[in-house]
């Protein structure tokens, strides 16, 4: 029987199975080319289409900011990326398969969720808050561990939660992420360079260059269309010119975070703060990120090894693991 942990990440969907074969099965992007009512490309060569084609063909983000919010759409991805990996249709009716959903989500987001694992044909899927997979991905078992911190910044959500064998103690999800940068990144490059850039592009200079090192060095000659004449124009852009469109996300985070450890009672506080915090999420990998929230938290910070495939290498261990899926699925209306 097939088992699959699905992480259906505003930015990437990432499967992992763990029956006979295991490991991290598929890594695309979540999105769809369409033109009309017409799906043209999905997945990496749908985002690889962006900026090559008329204006009639739209990029679509199926899963926005951790919600369904194009059924159709997000049916058909899934669907598509299942036959990519070779599960058939009549095994993923049998396949027992987990998928994370946002800390906190309300029940109608979790409705979009039962709905698209139903037209999926997901028969036994279960649905589990993605702190605990992040915590599992951490390489802590919850079982036996203390009460543990984590911190997720994604594409478009960041869940903060301390979660515990027993439940999560605090926690929330905000719609704050990797997306938020790249936009004020693009703003910022029109505003005070003189270049309208595209979303790949500020997305580039946020991955090639983004750092919150100090003395942060690093320039990336990004490439667009001037302001002034509309034009093909570039201009290059230092690391140090894109810090504070990164670090203000940052600190918004921070805010929330504090107000989760202040939520704590005291030995549980007392625990986090000897422990430190668990970070993952693709936008950790911007430099100096990860010590910046440890300085401005003070306390210990553990970054996952591998930050973007830290909450589906989670949801990888707990899909075997009958009892954890027990405790920690939710229950949808
Ligand atoms: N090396 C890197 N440096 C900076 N940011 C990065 C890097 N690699 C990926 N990212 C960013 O990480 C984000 C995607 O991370 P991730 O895959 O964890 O999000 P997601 O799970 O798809 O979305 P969400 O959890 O918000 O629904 C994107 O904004 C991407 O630009
Ligand atoms: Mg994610």
């Amino acid at each position: 029987m097939w088992k699959l942990a699905i992480d259906l990440g505003s930015s990437m969907t990432k499967i992992y199975r763990a029956d006979t074969s295991s490991g991290i099965v598929l890594a695309e992007p979540s999105c769809v080319a369409v033109s009309g009512e017409e799906i043209k490309a999905i997945g990496k060569e749908a985002k690889n289409l962006i900026g090559k084609t008329a204006e009639l063909t739209n990029i679509i983000y199926p899963v926005y900011e951790g919600e369904i919010v194009d059924l159709r759409l997000a049916v058909a991805m899934l669907k598509e990326f299942f036959s990519r990996i070779g599960v058939k249709p009549s095994a993923l009716r049998r396949a027992q398969t987990l998928i994370g959903v946002p800390c906190g989500a309300s029940q109608s987001v979790l409705a979009g969720y039962a709905s698209l694992a139903e037209e999926c044909g997901l028969y036994k899927a279960v649905f589990v808050e993605q702190p605990y997979l992040e915590a599992a991905g951490a390489g802590v078992s919850l079982r036996e561990a203390d009460p543990v911190f984590c911190i997720d910044i994604g594409g478009g959500v960041t869940n903060v939660a301390v979660v515990s064998a027993d439940g999560l103690i605090a926690g929330l999800s905000m719609n704050i992420g990797g997306n938020n940068m790249d936009h004020t990144i693009r703003a910022r490059v029109e505003r005070v360079n003189g270049l309208h850039i595209g979303a790949l592009t500020a997305e580039r200079l946020k991955t090639e260059i983004g750092s919150l090192q100090q003395n942060a060095r690093g320039a990336f000659v990004a490439e667009g269309s001037s302001v002034d004449t509309l034009r093909p124009a570039s201009t290059s852009v230092q690391a140090c010119e894109i810090t504070d469109c990164i670090r203000m996300y940052v600190d918004k985070i921070l805010e929330y975070a504090s107000a989760v450890l202040r939520k704590l009672p005291a030995e549980v506080a007392a625990t986090v703060n000897r422990n430190g915090v668990f970070l993952s999420g693709g936008v950790m990998k911007i430099p100096g990120l990860p010590q910046y929230i440890g300085a401005r938290l003070e306390m210990r910070y553990h970054l996952c090894e591998e930050p973007q495939y830290a909450t589906v290498l989670g949801g990888g261990t707990l899909v075997r693991d009958k009892a954890a899926l027990i405790q920690y699925g939710k229950e949808l209306d």
